[in-house]
């Protein structure tokens, strides 16, 4: 099959109760760790591109992964611009074999992201290419971008209508409490999300999907892993499981993860390195890191999202 856009994805996904993962792709190792993962859990999955990923492993060596991928998988696979921040940037990738965009335009006033947002969705629903939009603001890193945690703000629900109405997006990423990083709540403090706004988003737009950000959970053991074997991680606290599983089963139909796939990499190469000092061909740790990619997914997919056997 083709690559597919987000649209029937993610009407199965919202009407039987579970989530897609969009997981952040950069090399061949990671993509072949998810698509494999998926293909034993038989489930659809987004493979996304951030506009760091494309610069740093170029556009049409990422497309051409995710072309190999779906050729051994023959699953339902998305190709999905991550945090697209521009007109240019969302036509590129339309133009360029991408089925699904995000234009990101929290950083801008309400207007300004309602114009910015429409002119995407405009140019995307010629190509069958499905927009993510996004309104409120997370805190944390992305690319070049840091949102400091004052800075950030909850997506206000009385704009939601308007917002999908006027735009015209197929979902919508919305700011309830996750941040993007591995230190997304102060350590010593109990994480929380703002449920109550997910439930009032969901009542004023039914059977609309809804994209949660920052979902990484940040496993502990694989901190410990780090630090064992010569890292240095401060104490990371994620978003934990149970409340993703929560958000599947409500209107949360994509869930985003990069920072536990870049953990759990880093953590399997620092302890090939310690285990195997002498070792220098890459295939021996980027086999491991990508061994511990595969188990990070296989997870998600099984025990937090629900996507298992949805393909
Ligand atoms: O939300 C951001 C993703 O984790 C991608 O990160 O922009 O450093 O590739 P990146
Ligand atoms: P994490 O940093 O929590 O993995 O979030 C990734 C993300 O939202 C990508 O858009
Ligand atoms: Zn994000």
């Amino acid at each position: 099959m083709p690559l597919v856009n987000t649209k029937e994805m993610f009407k199965k996904a919202y009407d039987e109760g579970y989530a897609i993962g969009a997981f952040n792709v950069n090399n061949m190792e990671i993509v072949q760790a998810i698509t494999e993962a998926a293909k034993e859990m038989n489930s659809p999955v987004i493979l996304q591109v951030s506009s760091g990923a494309r610069k740093y492993a170029k556009h049409v060596y990422l497309v051409k992964l995710v072309e190999a991928a779906l050729a051994d998988t023959d699953l339902p696979i998305a190709l999905h611009l991550d945090h697209g921040d521009t007109f240019e940037l969302c036509k590129a990738c339309i133009d360029g074999g991408f089925t699904s965009v995000m234009i990101d335009g929290s950083a801008h006033s309400f207007e300004e992201n309602i114009a910015l947002t429409k002119k995407v969705v405009d140019y995307a629903h010629q190509f069958n290419v499905t927009v993510e939009g996004e309104l409120g603001k997370l805190a944390g890193v992305e690319d070049d971008v840091n949102v400091s945690a004052e800075d950030a703000s909850y997506t206000n629900p009385d704009q939601v209508e308007e917002f999908v109405k006027r735009t015209g997006v197929d979902s919508l990423a919305i700011a309830i409490g996750t941040s993007h990083g591995a230190y997304k709540f102060k350590p010593g403090t109990k994480p929380q999300l703002r449920f109550d706004i997910l439930e009032e988003i969901q009542k004023r737009l039914p059977g609309f999907p809804i994209v949660l950000h920052g979902a990484s959970s940040v496993p502990q053991e694989y901190v410990k892993i780090v630090n064992q074997y010569g890292g240095a991680m401060p104490d990371a606290i994620g978003v934990p499981e149970d409340m993703l599983r929560q958000a599947a089963k409500m209107a949360v139909c994509k869930i985003n993860i990069d920072s536990d796939l870049r953990l759990g990499m880093t953590a399997a190469i620092r302890k090939h390195f310690v285990e195997h000092p002498d070792h220098f061909d890459p295939r021996q740790y980027l086999g491991d890191a990508r061994t511990a990619i595969k188990g990070i997914v296989s997870h998600k997919i099984k025990e937090v999202l629900g996507s298992n056997d949805k393909a």
